[in-house]
């Protein structure tokens, strides 16, 4: 047990074996077994800890022993989920969260100060474009965005006062492609912290610290989860970056709980399976959808005609399992064809076992003014679509008769 929660030094597993192989990792990194000799790991359903003596207790809260005091700072689930995150990552550190949104904001509000200044990607999530353009102004603190297909600008944004460099990577809805290596140079050549949101890659097809990145974000309630049970989220990377996120959120709040912990560390199992066939799945929708005469602009990174393809190749194992396109006919024609859809879901989420058709316009970016969606290159009619893992062809065949209904 470590504060923070989990070390990436250390790759043996409960046994004292090492592995480095993804899966095995993902299988085998497991918290310390009981007296009970327990296959599958417990659920450590408990706020707080004992201890043997005053001090135990002393000792304990100076940090000379690495144990368990109170859940809100570390428990056995989420130190085994941010352990496997750390090793999947290649990072030396991480730290835990209730939902993706308090570890963006736990890691941006640890690490800066009143006057600093972040450079960041204009497309990124709608929540994190809200922090960034309504909270940290109240704390002054400011930023400057950069034009994903125009990272040529990024170095004159710069200032005395940056501090860090944000981006994703694919962007969320776009499914735009920074080149992260060029992100890491930036950064290094500038002394920023470069932060990097993984969420739609995971660290099964991107690990973004091999490119420079000094902290990794994920909401891990997507394709981490994978199934649309429960939220998460988890920030990786430098340990000594880790470790003021980890003293803020210690007195903040923000940590993940242990049930939620349990359940995202036995999703880690079956991570690349899940994401092999995912990614199957969306080149195909892709594919089909790039094929209609009915669709525009249609964007997944592993499609030779996506923008930045070299580069997602060159940094990515697969393209993902989000597919953006636009209908033809505008913002109507993208509604009936949402409408007129039989199974695949109207929802928000992304990165499930059930394929998922978001209008962001109207629903996650839907806080953006006309000229912000604009700037970010979203479209009033851009049809985002996670790809689930049904049979790909009754996918398509869904897609298929929806358009066909949003030609009526
Ligand atoms: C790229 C990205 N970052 C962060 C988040 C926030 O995650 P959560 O919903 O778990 O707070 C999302 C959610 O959609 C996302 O897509």
């Amino acid at each position: 047990m470590k504060n923070p929660e989990a070390t990436g030094k250390e790759k043996s597993d409960s046994n004292g074996h090492f592995h480095e192989n993804f899966e095995t990792i993902a299988v085998r990194t497991q918290s310390e077994r009981t007296q009970f000799q327990e296959h599958s790991v417990p659920l450590y359903l408990t706020s707080s800890y004992v201890f043997e003596d005053s001090e135990d207790m002393r000792a304990s809260f100076a940090e000379e022993k690495e144990r368990n005091i109170y859940s809100r700072f570390t428990n056995p689930n989420t130190s085994e989920f941010v352990e496997k995150m750390v090793k999947m990552e290649g990072a030396e550190a991480g730290y835990a969260f209730a939902t993706g949104m308090a570890a963006v904001f736990s890691t941006l509000a640890s690490l800066l100060n009143s006057g600093d200044h972040i450079v960041s990607a204009r497309s990124v999530f709608g929540s994190t474009h809200g922090l960034l353009t309504k909270y940290f102004p109240k704390w002054n603190i400011s930023h400057s965005y950069f034009d994903v297909n125009k990272p040529e600008t990024i170095e004159s944004l710069i200032k005395p006062e940056t501090k860090i460099l944000f981006a994703e990577s694919p962007t969320n809805p776009g499914v735009d492609i920074l080149d992260l290596e060029h992100l890491g140079k930036i950064a290094k050549i500038h002394n920023l912290i470069l932060i990097i949101d993984n969420c739609f890659a995971t660290p099964y097809l991107q690990n973004p610290i091999k490119f420079g990145a000094d902290l990794v974000i994920h909401s891990a309630t997507k394709l981490i989860d994978g199934q649309g049970r429960v939220l998460g989220g988890v920030t990786v990377g430098r340990e000594d970056l880790v470790r003021e996120i980890y003293l803020f959120s210690r007195n903040t709040g923000p940590a993940l709980s242990p049930f939620n912990a349990w359940v995202l560390s036995k999703s880690l199992e079956t991570l690349s399976v899940r994401l092999e066939k995912h990614c199957e799945n969306a080149l195909k929708v892709a594919e089909f959808l790039e094929e209609k005469k009915d669709t525009q602009n249609v964007k997944y990174p592993f499609l030779k005609s996506h923008p930045q393809y070299e580069i997602a190749k060159k940094q990515m194992r697969l393209g993902g399992n989000v597919v953006a396109f636009e209908i033809k006919g505008g913002i109507e024609a993208g509604r009936r064809f949402i409408d007129k859809l039989n199974f695949c879901s109207r929802s928000a989420n992304l990165g499930d076992t059930r394929t998922i058709v978001t209008h962001p316009a109207s629903t996650t970016h839907s806080k953006l003014s006309k000229e912000e969606l604009e700037a970010a290159g979203i479209s009033e009619g851009l049809v985002r679509i996670s790809v689930g893992l049904e049979h790909v062809d009754d996918i398509i065949e869904d897609l298929k008769q929806a358009m066909r209904g949003s030609e009526e």
